[in-house]
């Protein structure tokens, strides 16, 4: 299969390959980045579902076929699995010639991320997403991290992969919730870029029908607009990488307030919704696009609504923000499709924005098809 695109990141390249079919010659790629041993960090679930295939292009010369297992979902992002990760790899003999594949979702790649990170000042990750909220946005960036009892992500490190592969069949088996919470992180990046957002008009029905190439396309034009914003701006440090926070400083609270019963993409649509409705009075954005992109979000995310307790608890969170002060937060808002600014706005004009858009789909009964949070 054809590499997508390649990029480069404060000096570490990355090379993308999207498709079905992409870890077809997966051993060949590991062993041109380095030839000692390869270890394969996933869940158990994850390699049950689709490890066979990911052995059938990755192992031979170097990818060892007996992976190490997390635990699924966000119990894998503590400092205990770490360790336990570190001592394990250490055991069977990763040397500085060697490397991690992290084969699973955004919990498997943060954690296996930085482990690789860590172990020996530094190993290659190769990043093999499974879903979609990892294909399209978390697998590329070198974002890696755990949590904290005290918080998410507190403690991590950039860490690029030098490849991210995303065989776009593994997506097939994800549920229909995961999907759409992915879909969000696809909707928000197409804001953020006027040529995607264009084909999202094209794209919007294959997508929510998960047809396959509709799907590829969609990760491959995310990975894409991502790859063009970490290039220039590796650390966060210039307000390009940045744009890609769009809906998540109210995403994020409002995903703690609410327990985690909304998930991670459920969450961020509601942020998204709240952030165009702001960016109407203080970023110049005409109400009739704030409009049609609300929809486009509530038509392909379809988040439950939240609960009145994770309503309740959302605004005291928004000061928790590793981005707030006293005075307020930079937020990500759009002028227009493809034009994200930084605007200084106080936590509380966050939260209205955040009424607003609730109350405006609770007045129509908006009601997610099938899914409580
Ligand atoms: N590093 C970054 O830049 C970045 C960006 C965004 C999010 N994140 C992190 O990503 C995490 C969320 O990732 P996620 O949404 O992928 O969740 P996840 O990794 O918990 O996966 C969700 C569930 O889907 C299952 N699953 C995975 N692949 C599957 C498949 N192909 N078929 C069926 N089931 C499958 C998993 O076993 C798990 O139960 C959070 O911890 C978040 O902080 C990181």
């Amino acid at each position: 299969m054809k590499r997508d695109f390649s990029f480069v990141a404060a000096g570490a390249r990355t090379d993308v390959f999207v498709g079905e079919g992409a870890y077809a010659g997966l051993d060949k790629r590991l062993a041109a980045i380095a030839q000692g041993r390869w270890f394969l960090i996933t869940s158990k679930k994850i390699f049950k579902l689709h490890g066979q295939l990911l052995l059938a292009g990755g192992a031979g010369r170097v990818l060892s076929k007996n992976p190490l297992f997390v635990p699924d979902g966000e119990a894998a992002k503590t400092w205990d699995v770490l360790g336990e990760l570190l001592q394990e790899l250490m055991r069977r003999g990763l040397r500085r010639d060697g490397g991690v594949v992290a084969f699973g979702g955004g919990t498997v790649g943060d954690v296996a991320g930085l482990a690789a990170a860590l172990a020996l000042r530094g190993v290659p990750v190769v990043q093999a997403p499974t879903t979609l909220l990892a294909a399209c946005d978390s697998a590329l960036g070198g974002k890696t991290a755990v949590d904290l009892p005290s918080g998410k992500n507190l403690v991590g490190a950039f860490h690029a992969p030098r490849l991210v592969v995303v065989d776009t069949a593994m997506l097939e088996t994800l549920p229909l919730r995961a999907f759409r919470s992915g879909l969000a992180e696809v909707v928000k990046t197409s804001f953020l870029d006027a040529a995607f957002h264009r084909a999202m008009a094209r794209l919007e029905v294959p997508l929510a029908a998960r047809e396959p190439t509709a799907v590829a396309e969609a990760v491959r034009r995310s990975l894409a607009v991502k790859a063009r914003a970490v290039g220039r701006d590796p650390f966060e440090r210039t307000g390009e990488r940045a744009a890609l926070n769009l809906g998540h400083t109210v995403g994020h609270a409002l995903e703690t307030a609410s327990g985690h019963r909304l998930q991670h993409g459920e969450a961020v649509a509601w942020g998204l919704l709240a952030a165009l409705r702001l960016s109407v009075a203080r970023a110049g954005l005409a109400p009739r696009t704030a409009d049609a992109l609300m929809q486009r979000v509530m038509r392909l995310v379809s988040p439950p609504v939240p609960s009145p307790a994770a309503v309740r608890g959302m605004p005291g969170l928004l000061m928790a923000d590793k981005k707030a002060d006293r005075a307020g937060l930079n937020a990500v808002l759009l002028a227009g499709p493809g034009r994200p600014m930084l605007v200084r706005v106080e936590t509380a004009e966050l939260a209205r924005a955040f009424d607003e858009a609730l109350g405006r789909y609770n007045r129509v009964g908006w009601v997610s098809p099938g899914f409580r949070a």
